[in-house]
Formats: structure tokens, sequence, C-alpha cells
């Protein structure tokens, strides 16, 4: 019967209740009962047979997000995070963040657990990535957020250290396919247990790009203003990208970016057509991506706006959002979308289109890999 044995059975119970003895009993119990009990029991094995046991590697800006986000969910069990620091400095970062306000849930930890309201989390401190004990914890997916682990090679250490599959944090080295959610996610395969979903600004860019297609470009020129990130100094500090040791906070900071590559991959006719540049901007949150584009043909602003409202709702919903409202880029702070493409911006110049879109690289970009997880929770 379907539920009788669960497609991992009791693993939510792991954590949550210590007593090696629970599985016996359930099925003790299941056995004892009449059939109404037994169906109103196996629905109850369903649900819990769906619980996507994770693990988190990296608990830096995205991995903390990440678990501030699914620590709540009860079709998701965090079994592990696995970062550098100690567990005090763990518990204060979660607790406690400058961009999205203090965690609204009790959280604590005794060196080796976090813990949350009722539920529990090996913490682990080790850098080796072959070291982590996935297999021995049962977990279906790494999401792999250090920023270390990004070719296959790497990744896969995951995957032979027992996890069944890796969604990295950014774009993968260009032996794992490229996926952006919305665009090209439904050509993913059960095969590929290593994915790469692109950065935040390939995230944002892909999108506006692709609805462009409906009339034709031959170039794009892309400039991402953003938020300083963790690869910059906060005070003048000796770098090998002179620029990136600058102070973050003080200057408006011009930065190399490997955007055009990921685009290059995700429209292989327009190879060589798109150069991109980001610059930093002293905000601790937020991007606006500033888009130059040669058009094929002439077409009004307000045409144009009219694709990304039409995209919004059909194939980019969720995905795309579109305002006329006057925002800055804080309006947009825990906003879910990858972009939020500004129509009062829009402006045409013969076949030269300016278009403007915000996103919140955090967490419009952890709503992706949450849409993710979903594809890879049907493959599990
Ligand atoms: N921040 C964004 O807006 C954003 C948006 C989209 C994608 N991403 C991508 O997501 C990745 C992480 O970015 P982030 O901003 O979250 O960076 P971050 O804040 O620097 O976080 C990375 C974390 O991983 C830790 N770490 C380093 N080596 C490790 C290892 N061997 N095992 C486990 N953990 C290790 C780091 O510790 P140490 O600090 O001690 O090195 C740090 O705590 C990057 O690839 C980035 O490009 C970032």
């Amino acid at each position: 019967m379907k539920g009788l044995i669960p497609y991992r059975p009791y693993s939510h119970l792991t954590t949550h209740h210590s007593h090696p003895q629970v599985p016996q009993l359930l099925q003790n119990i299941y056995f004892a009962a009449g059939p109404v009990s037994q169906l109103l029991f196996t629905c109850n094995f369903d649900f819990y047979s769906s619980i996507m046991r994770i693990a988190i590697n990296g608990t830096g800006r995205i991995g903390r997000l990440l678990f501030r986000r699914l620590i709540t969910r009860e079709d998701i069990e965090i079994v592990a995070v696995n970062d550098i620091m100690n567990a005090d400095q763990l518990a204060y970062l979660l607790k406690y963040d400058s961009i999205y306000g203090p965690f609204r849930h009790k959280l604590d930890q005794d060196g080796k657990t976090l813990h949350v309201d009722n539920k529990s989390v090996s913490i682990l401190q080790q850098k080796d990535p072959s070291q982590l004990p996935w297999k021995a914890m049962g977990v279906d997916l790494v999401l792999e957020c250090s920023g270390r682990f990004t070719s296959k090679a790497l990744a896969h250490i995951h995957i032979e250290a027992g996890a069944k599959r890796v969604i990295l944090s950014t774009t993968g080295t260009p032996e794992i396919p490229l996926y952006i959610y919305g665009y090209n996610h439904p050509e993913i395969s059960d095969a590929e247990t290593i994915l790469s979903p692109g950065g935040c600004m390939t995230n944002c860019s892909t999108p506006v790009l692709d609805v462009l297609q409906q009339i034709g470009w031959e170039s794009a020129q892309l400039h991402i203003l953003h938020s300083y990130t963790s690869r910059q100094e906060l005070i003048d500090t000796a770098s090998k990208d002179f620029r990136r040791g600058r102070a973050a906070a003080e200057s408006i900071i011009p930065v190399e970016i490997d955007l055009f590559a990921s685009l290059d991959r995700l429209f292989p006719n327009h190879a060589g057509d798109i150069t991109t540049i980001s610059t930093r901007v002293p905000v601790a949150n937020g991007a606006l991506a500033d888009f130059t584009v040669l058009l094929k043909e002439k077409v009004s602003a307000r045409e144009i706006n009219e694709l990304f409202k039409s995209a919004a709702v059909n194939k980019y919903k969720n995905i795309i959002d579109y305002t006329e409202d006057p925002i800055v880029s804080l309006d947009v702070k825990e906003d879910t979308h990858s972009c939020i493409v500004d129509g009062s911006l829009t402006s045409v110049a013969g076949r030269q289109l300016k278009l403007f879109a915000f996103f919140d690289n955090e967490y419009g970009y952890t709503s992706r890999i949450i849409d993710w997880m979903e594809v890879y929770r049907g493959m599990l």
C-alpha cells in the first residue's frame, strides 16, 4: 500500500525525535489501526515522504538568507549547515541581519546544533567538502553557497560525499550546463545532478533579453549598478583587483564581471554581441540593471513597455515585474522577482533602446533557488 514503505521512512523524525524506537512504534500503530485510520496514516506518510532533506554549504549572505527562508517550512528539513565560522558567530549572524532585520523566531545553539523553534540543525565546520557526512545524514540536496566549489569536479565532491543533488548559488564553470529559471529551466534533465542556476545579474538580464527577442536585437551593453558585496573591502586594502580593494561605502566603484560569458552561453546566436560591466555603489543591498540594446527595428518606448507588461503576467509571471511608479532601490527590498522593469525610464533613440530593471540581489535570487528546489523535489 502507498505510504507503507515511505520514500525515506521516518526521516523527518530523526532530528525532531531522537527516540530510536519511534519508527517501529509507528509501524505497530499502523498495523493495529482500522482501515479508515490506516488511510489517514497513509496520507500523513505521503506528506512526510515528500520532505526534502537539505544541507547548506557556506552560510554567507546567500546561505543565511536561504536558511532563514527555509527553516520554517514543513516540507523541507535543513539537516545541516556548514561553514568555517563557529557556532556562536553563525547563530549571531542568523539572528541579526543588517538588511532584513532581526529573525522573528527563537534561535539558539549549543555548539553542535542550531535550535530554531522546535527544529534542530547540525552545525558543521568542515573546509573540505569530501569530509562532509552527507551520506550518513541522508542529504537529498546541497545548496552550495560558499562560492568556492563552482566547477563540476568540485561540486561533485558533495555527490561523492553522499548528497543526491547540488544547486550552486552562481554560474558554474562552462562544463556544467547553465539554466535560468523561467527561460530554459524545463530543459533540465533528471541526469543533471549539479545545477548551475546563474547569478543574480544573469537572472535579471536573461528574461529581459529574451523578451526583446520578440522584436529582435543586434547587440546589447549591460551596466549593472550593484550594492557592494563581500568581495569588496570596507576600507582601502591591498587587492589583486585594485578597485575591489577600495572602500566600498565611500566610492562608486566599477568592477569587471563575467556576466557577458554567461549570456553568450544562454544566447548562442548572439555570442560576442554582448558587453557587461558592473558599478558597485555605496548601498548594502539592491541593484539596478541598465540595458542599452540595439534593436533590429525602430519601436516606440510604449510598445516596449507593453511587451514587458505582458511578459510579467504570462511567460515570466513571478520572475519579471513591471512598474511605472517612481521607485528607488530600497523599494525592491524583499521583492521575489528576478527583475522589476521600470517602464517610466524606458526610452528609445532611433533603434537604440534604454531600459532599466531593479532587483534585490539577495532576496530575488534566493527566490529562484527556492523555485529550483521544487524542480529537484520532483526528481528526487
Ligand atoms: N550576495 C549576493 O548578492 C549574491 C547574489 C547571487 C549569487 N551570489 C553568489 O553566491 C555565492 C556566495 O555569495 P555570498 O554573497 O553569500 O558570499 P559570502 O557572504 O562571502 O558567503 C560565503 C560563505 O562561505 C564560506 N566559506 C568559504 N569557504 C568555505 C568552505 N570551504 N566550506 C564552507 N563554507 C565556506 C565563507 O567563509 P569566509 O567568509 O570565512 O571565507 C562565507 O561565510 C557567490 O558565488 C556569489 O557570487 C551572491
